[in-house]
Protein backbone atom coordinates (compact mmCIF):
# COMPACT_ATOMS: atom_id res chain seq x y z
CA UNK A 1 0.00 0.00 0.00
CA UNK A 2 1.38 3.47 -0.63
CA UNK A 3 0.49 6.54 0.89
CA UNK A 4 1.72 10.07 -0.10
CA UNK A 5 1.25 13.29 0.25
CA UNK A 6 2.18 16.13 -2.16
CA UNK A 7 1.91 20.08 -2.64
CA UNK A 8 2.65 19.94 -6.02
CA UNK A 9 2.38 16.96 -7.82
CA UNK A 10 6.14 15.42 -7.97
CA UNK A 11 5.37 13.06 -4.73
CA UNK A 12 2.48 11.88 -6.76
CA UNK A 13 4.04 11.09 -9.85
CA UNK A 14 6.18 8.89 -7.65
CA UNK A 15 3.09 7.36 -6.61
CA UNK A 16 1.63 6.27 -9.52
CA UNK A 17 4.74 4.74 -10.74
CA UNK A 18 5.28 2.81 -7.92
CA UNK A 19 1.95 1.77 -7.53
CA UNK A 20 1.83 0.41 -11.31
CA UNK A 21 5.40 -0.86 -10.89
CA UNK A 22 4.06 -3.18 -7.44
CA UNK A 23 0.62 -3.35 -8.48
CA UNK A 24 -0.27 -1.78 -5.52
CA UNK A 25 -3.16 0.97 -4.17
CA UNK A 26 -2.47 4.38 -3.30
CA UNK A 27 -4.31 6.89 -1.24
CA UNK A 28 -3.27 10.40 0.11
CA UNK A 29 -2.63 10.67 3.45
CA UNK A 30 -5.38 13.57 4.33
CA UNK A 31 -7.70 10.85 3.06
CA UNK A 32 -7.04 7.87 4.80
CA UNK A 33 -8.52 6.37 8.18
CA UNK A 34 -6.35 3.48 9.87
CA UNK A 35 -8.36 1.03 9.26
CA UNK A 36 -7.70 1.71 5.15
CA UNK A 37 -4.16 0.35 5.71
CA UNK A 38 -4.66 -2.07 8.62
CA UNK A 39 -4.99 -5.21 6.05
CA UNK A 40 -1.33 -4.11 4.50
CA UNK A 41 1.85 -6.21 5.85
CA UNK A 42 3.55 -3.30 4.01
CA UNK A 43 3.47 0.72 3.66
CA UNK A 44 5.83 3.01 1.47
CA UNK A 45 4.95 6.74 2.78
CA UNK A 46 5.83 9.15 0.01
CA UNK A 47 6.04 12.84 0.82
CA UNK A 48 7.19 16.17 -0.32
CA UNK A 49 10.17 18.15 1.30
CA UNK A 50 9.23 20.96 3.36
CA UNK A 51 11.60 22.68 5.06
CA UNK A 52 12.87 19.29 6.50
CA UNK A 53 9.47 18.20 7.26
CA UNK A 54 8.28 15.45 4.83
CA UNK A 55 4.66 16.35 4.31
CA UNK A 56 1.51 14.68 5.96
CA UNK A 57 4.24 12.36 7.93
CA UNK A 58 2.28 13.25 11.00
CA UNK A 59 0.02 10.18 9.76
CA UNK A 60 2.25 7.54 10.02
CA UNK A 61 3.82 9.45 13.55
CA UNK A 62 0.51 9.43 15.18
CA UNK A 63 -0.23 5.90 14.50
CA UNK A 64 3.04 4.14 14.82
CA UNK A 65 2.39 2.33 17.92
CA UNK A 66 -0.32 0.38 15.87
CA UNK A 67 1.19 -0.13 12.67
CA UNK A 68 4.85 -1.10 13.87
CA UNK A 69 5.14 -4.68 12.99
CA UNK A 70 4.16 -3.87 9.26
CA UNK A 71 7.34 -2.76 7.40
CA UNK A 72 7.22 0.66 6.46
CA UNK A 73 9.11 2.54 4.36
CA UNK A 74 9.77 5.98 3.99
CA UNK A 75 10.23 8.38 0.60
CA UNK A 76 10.86 12.25 0.79
CA UNK A 77 10.25 13.74 -2.50
CA UNK A 78 13.16 17.09 -2.42
CA UNK A 79 14.67 18.82 -4.62
CA UNK A 80 18.56 18.90 -3.04
CA UNK A 81 20.91 16.71 -5.26
CA UNK A 82 22.96 15.77 -1.73
CA UNK A 83 20.87 13.06 -1.52
CA UNK A 84 23.19 11.30 1.26
CA UNK A 85 23.14 14.99 3.25
CA UNK A 86 19.05 15.07 2.56
CA UNK A 87 18.81 11.63 3.86
CA UNK A 88 20.60 11.67 7.96
CA UNK A 89 18.98 15.02 7.64
CA UNK A 90 15.26 14.17 7.15
CA UNK A 91 16.03 11.07 8.92
CA UNK A 92 17.07 12.63 12.27
CA UNK A 93 14.30 15.16 11.74
CA UNK A 94 11.24 12.93 10.85
CA UNK A 95 11.74 10.35 12.06
CA UNK A 96 11.12 9.05 16.11
CA UNK A 97 13.74 7.49 18.45
CA UNK A 98 11.67 4.10 18.06
CA UNK A 99 11.59 4.57 14.11
CA UNK A 100 15.36 5.24 13.47
CA UNK A 101 17.22 1.87 13.01
CA UNK A 102 13.99 0.47 11.66
CA UNK A 103 11.86 2.35 9.16
CA UNK A 104 14.19 3.01 6.08
CA UNK A 105 14.32 6.73 4.44
CA UNK A 106 14.88 7.61 1.13
CA UNK A 107 15.26 10.87 -0.72
CA UNK A 108 13.73 11.11 -4.36
CA UNK A 109 14.22 14.01 -6.31
CA UNK A 110 11.41 16.33 -7.09
CA UNK A 111 10.74 19.38 -9.13
CA UNK A 112 9.78 22.63 -8.72
CA UNK A 113 7.45 25.30 -10.72
CA UNK A 114 7.53 28.93 -9.20
CA UNK A 115 3.78 29.30 -11.97
CA UNK A 116 1.92 27.10 -10.19
CA UNK A 117 3.49 28.04 -6.40
CA UNK A 118 1.19 29.59 -3.80
CA UNK A 119 2.10 33.00 -2.35
CA UNK A 120 3.67 31.78 1.04
CA UNK A 121 5.82 29.21 -0.81
CA UNK A 122 7.35 31.80 -3.51
CA UNK A 123 8.02 33.88 -0.76
CA UNK A 124 9.95 31.60 1.47
CA UNK A 125 11.79 30.44 -1.56
CA UNK A 126 12.74 34.15 -2.43
CA UNK A 127 14.16 34.39 1.46
CA UNK A 128 15.99 31.51 0.71
CA UNK A 129 17.38 33.09 -2.88
CA UNK A 130 18.09 35.94 -1.39
CA UNK A 131 19.97 34.45 1.79
CA UNK A 132 22.35 31.72 -0.69
CA UNK A 133 23.11 35.67 -2.54
CA UNK A 134 24.60 36.70 0.08
CA UNK A 135 27.32 33.92 0.11
CA UNK A 136 30.37 34.33 -1.67
CA UNK A 137 29.54 33.60 -5.46
CA UNK A 138 32.62 31.16 -5.20
CA UNK A 139 31.25 29.06 -2.24
CA UNK A 140 28.06 28.53 -4.21
CA UNK A 141 27.79 24.56 -4.60
CA UNK A 142 25.89 22.97 -6.98
CA UNK A 143 22.32 22.89 -5.51
CA UNK A 144 22.89 26.48 -4.38
CA UNK A 145 23.44 27.51 -8.29
CA UNK A 146 20.42 25.41 -9.30
CA UNK A 147 18.40 27.13 -7.24
CA UNK A 148 19.62 30.52 -8.56
CA UNK A 149 18.88 29.46 -11.97
CA UNK A 150 15.68 28.13 -11.29
CA UNK A 151 14.49 30.67 -9.25
CA UNK A 152 11.09 31.97 -10.83
CA UNK A 153 10.84 29.31 -13.53
CA UNK A 154 10.46 25.72 -13.33
CA UNK A 155 13.08 22.32 -13.07
CA UNK A 156 11.86 19.16 -12.75
CA UNK A 157 14.67 16.07 -11.88
CA UNK A 158 11.92 13.48 -11.00
CA UNK A 159 13.52 10.14 -12.63
CA UNK A 160 12.17 6.80 -12.08
CA UNK A 161 15.80 5.72 -11.11
CA UNK A 162 15.25 6.84 -7.45
CA UNK A 163 12.41 4.85 -6.82
CA UNK A 164 15.37 2.05 -7.04
CA UNK A 165 16.23 1.34 -3.47
CA UNK A 166 11.95 1.15 -2.67
CA UNK A 167 11.95 -1.64 -4.83
CA UNK A 168 14.94 -3.20 -3.59
CA UNK A 169 13.94 -2.61 0.08
CA UNK A 170 10.71 -4.28 -1.72
CA UNK A 171 12.92 -7.16 -3.28
CA UNK A 172 11.16 -6.06 -6.49
CA UNK A 173 13.28 -4.89 -9.51
C1 LIG B 1 8.63 26.41 0.69
C2 LIG B 1 9.44 25.26 0.18
C3 LIG B 1 10.33 24.61 1.03
C4 LIG B 1 11.14 23.55 0.56
N1 LIG B 1 12.02 22.96 1.42
C5 LIG B 1 12.88 22.01 0.92
C6 LIG B 1 13.88 21.43 1.75
O1 LIG B 1 13.97 21.70 2.95
N2 LIG B 1 14.75 20.55 1.19
C7 LIG B 1 14.68 20.21 -0.14
O2 LIG B 1 15.52 19.46 -0.61
N3 LIG B 1 13.70 20.69 -0.93
C8 LIG B 1 12.81 21.60 -0.44
N4 LIG B 1 11.82 22.12 -1.25
C9 LIG B 1 11.62 21.56 -2.59
C10 LIG B 1 10.51 20.49 -2.58
O3 LIG B 1 10.83 19.44 -1.72
C11 LIG B 1 10.31 19.94 -4.00
O4 LIG B 1 9.78 20.99 -4.77
C12 LIG B 1 9.44 18.70 -4.06
O5 LIG B 1 9.41 18.24 -5.39
C13 LIG B 1 8.04 18.99 -3.54
O6 LIG B 1 7.22 17.85 -3.63
P1 LIG B 1 5.73 17.95 -4.20
O7 LIG B 1 5.86 18.44 -5.63
O8 LIG B 1 5.21 16.56 -4.15
O9 LIG B 1 4.96 18.89 -3.35
C14 LIG B 1 11.01 23.14 -0.79
C15 LIG B 1 10.09 23.78 -1.64
C16 LIG B 1 9.31 24.82 -1.17
C17 LIG B 1 8.35 25.48 -2.11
Amino acid sequence: MIVYKTKYQSTKKYAERLSQKLDAPMLEADKIKLRDIKDYDTVVYLGGAYIGSILGFNFIKKNYTLIKDKKIIVGAVALTSKLYEAKQRLAQHNLTEEMKGKVPLYVLRGAVDYSKMNFIDRFLMSLLVKMEKKKDEKDWDEDTKALIESYGKSADFTDEKYLEPILKELNVQ
